[in-house]
């Protein structure tokens, strides 16, 4: 026996206490029979718009395979021809053994997207906003931030250390109130969202870049649920109100309308390629696999060529909003914004057993929930897809109705 086995234990506090709110509303959740939202397994993906869930063929309404890119021909290819010439991983940063010409590639394809300067490869979304907002704001700056912004937001603005000023979600006048108040001289980073993931609202990017060239703020822009569907060109929010050269910073991730993982920062700040040195999520973590970026280089080039596509998936989110207001829900945006369509619960005990229905019918959503929701929402979150056929939306409308009507909702 060691001496640390025989010494006297002091009581533990249990780290773990702090979750117990949250499990006690999990078991009541489950304790009523509604099936585990979270934990749904998809056994086996047929296309960007099905799979098989519990063993049945299921129509995928709640992924962000907007640009139903993830089985495109090419895009495949283009991943089996790098996992074959590069190997399954780089095993190393990009500053380090982590750079491979297929990165390279990658970034030039992001510049050529978004007609910037600079562009740089980060292994998530979520790392691309935690890296550059904590190394571009840091103590003593402030970062001024719509309250409703995603959780990589939040955590980049904690790791950098800066003064975080949120204001109420997509108001314009609140902007300008917090901007007004901070210190002359003080650094400011203004972050804003093209679209916002929860509603699937569009900021009022236009006006709001205005006020913060006014006040001599620096803009970054997350145009994660944008990019590849809104805008000419795909580029996203700052495309379509035409303020792409009034913005600093663009963010984007390749997990969605890409269709693989990753994310990425584009620039044209002269001084932008030394945040490859400076920033910490850049540095210190492995690059993404040789084929993961051949995939997602591939599908950038075809997303600047996706006008069809685009028109499809406008077309396919107005039936779809315009179906679910006739059928007497409620959502979360007046008239259809982007691909999102979030379809308002009254609780989280009927979104449960909402959700559980549309699994039966053969519909998959996403049951979002507080505290990822604004104002304590429970939503079903419907992400549509350029690959859904007319015909799909229809069988998608009836499903809603069926279900809605077994659970009482309509
Ligand atoms: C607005 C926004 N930014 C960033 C991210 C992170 O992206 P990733 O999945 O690539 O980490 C997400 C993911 O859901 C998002 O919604």
């Amino acid at each position: 026996m060691t001496d640390t086995a025989t010494a006297e234990t002091a009581p533990r506090t249990d780290l773990f206490a702090k979750f117990d709110p949250i499990i006690q509303t999990r078991e009541t959740l489950l304790a009523s029979g509604v099936e585990d939202p979270y934990n749904l397994v998809m056994e086996k993906v047929l296309s960007p718009t099905r799979a098989i869930c519990n063993g049945r063929d299921t129509i995928l309404l709640g992924t962000y395979n907007y640009m139903g890119m993830t089985f495109d021909p090419d895009v495949l290819d283009a991943g089996k021809q790098a996992l074959a010439d590069f190997g399954s991983g780089t095993t190393g940063s990009r500053v380090l053994n982590g750079t491979y010409q297929g990165h390279k590639e990658c970034e030039d394809a992001l510049k050529e997207f978004y007609g910037m300067d600079h562009a740089m490869v980060f292994s998530t979304g979520y790392q691309a906003n935690l890296g550059i907002i904590a190394t571009i704001a840091g103590k003593g700056d402030y970062v001024v931030l719509d309250i409703d912004s995603h959780a990589s937001i939040y955590d980049g603005c904690a790791m950098g250390k800066a003064e975080i000023v949120p204001f109420k979600h997509n108001d314009i006048e609140a902007l300008e109130k917090r901007l007004k108040r901070i210190p002359e001289g003080a650094g400011i980073l203004v972050v804003l969202e093209g679209v916002y993931s929860m509603l699937g609202d569009v900021a009022p990017l236009k006006e709001m870049v205005a006020i913060c060239k006014k006040y001599g703020a620096m803009v970054l822009v997350d145009e994660a649920h944008s990019m590849g569907f809104i805008g000419e060109n795909g580029r996203g929010v700052a495309e379509e109100q035409g303020i792409m050269d009034d913005v600093d910073f663009i963010i984007g991730t390749f997990s969605k309308s890409v269709g693989t993982v990753g994310g990425f920062c584009v620039s044209n700040h002269p001084k932008f390629d030394i945040m490859r040195l400076v920033c910490r999520p850049y540095v210190f973590t492995a690059s993404l696999p040789p084929s993961v970026v051949a995939t997602a280089a591939t599908s950038i080039r075809k997303l600047m060529h996706g006008s069809n596509k685009r028109a499809h998936l406008w077309e396919n989110s107005r039936t779809l909003h315009k179906g679910l207001l006739d059928l007497g829900f409620d959502l979360g945006t007046p008239e259809p914004q982007s691909a999102i369509i979030a379809v308002i619960m009254p609780d989280l005990q009927q979104g449960a057993m909402m959700w559980e229905a549309l699994l039966r019918e053969g519909l998959y959503v996403n049951l979002a929930r507080p505290p990822a929701t604004p104002a304590n929402m429970t939503l079903l979150r419907c992400s549509l897809c350029a690959e859904h056929s007319e015909e799909e939306v229809q069988t998608i409308l009836q499903m809603f109705e069926r279900a809605g009507k077994a659970v009482g909702i309509i």
